[in-house]
């Protein structure tokens, strides 16, 4: 692990943070999330609502003062719809245009904003995304991000959280595994099949 990486924990909204966050976000799981399509604005909208809400925290990884990986933990993530249909005003401008050039995403929409309850389980609390910059995986940025996020979690009273992956992606569900987290279930979404982890706090 590097010594010259901080961690801290944010739960206020600091626009250079979150907007390099939204940028490693977008980048590195575009090719499997749905709703980095709606950019990068779409994106620090949501995690600067999240944290109005007082739902979830970050914990970043920093090198230098900038973000090289980041998590993003929510206390109660059915509460993130409420979120988008409080504001939706805001968010459909955002995403009005790429629904224009796009079409065929609004019944991913729908599946995107209904998917909790396909996942049948009564853990409220979730790791929503963890990613760290290319240039520093494997040298532990990742398994410090989820330990630090532990500790927050317990310090709200959170002992037991929920992730979701995507069957295919191997190396994140064995990442999930290696760090303490147990395959509860799995779903169907986007005509792919999911897994749910759950991780049991001390
Ligand atoms: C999943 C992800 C967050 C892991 O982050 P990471 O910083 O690489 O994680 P770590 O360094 O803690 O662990 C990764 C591997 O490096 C190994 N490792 C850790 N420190 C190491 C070191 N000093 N030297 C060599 N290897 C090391 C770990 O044992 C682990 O090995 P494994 O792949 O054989 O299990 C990262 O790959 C990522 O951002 N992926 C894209 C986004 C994504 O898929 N996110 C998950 C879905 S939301």
């Amino acid at each position: 692990m590097s010594n010259d990486i901080k961690y801290i924990v944010v739960d206020k909204f600091d626009h250079q943070l979150l907007s390099e966050a939204a940028r490693l976000h977008i980048e590195h799981l575009s090719y499997r999330s749905f709703i980095t399509l709606f950019g990068n604005k779409f994106m620090v909208e949501l995690y600067k609502d999240i944290l109005a809400d007082k739902l979830g925290f970050f914990i970043f990884a920093l090198e230098d003062g900038h973000v090289c990986g980041f998590v993003l933990g929510c206390i109660n993530s059915k509460q993130l719809f409420n979120i988008i249909a409080r504001k939706f005003i805001k968010y459909f401008m955002i995403i009005f245009p790429r629904i224009i050039l796009n079409p065929q995403i609004i019944p991913k929409l729908f599946e995107t904003l209904f998917y909790v309850n396909k996942e049948n389980t009564n853990v409220e609390s979730e790791l929503i995304v963890i990613v760290t910059d290319i240039n520093h995986r494997s040298t532990g940025v990742g398994k410090q991000l989820v330990s630090v996020l532990d500790q927050e979690f317990l310090k709200h009273g959170v002992h037991q959280y929920k992730v979701t992956v995507h069957d295919e992606m191997k190396k994140s569900n064995n990442f999930y595994v290696k760090n303490g987290m147990k395959l509860s279930a799995n779903f169907m979404m986007y005509g792919v099949k999911w897994n749910m982890y759950i991780n049991q706090l001390e």
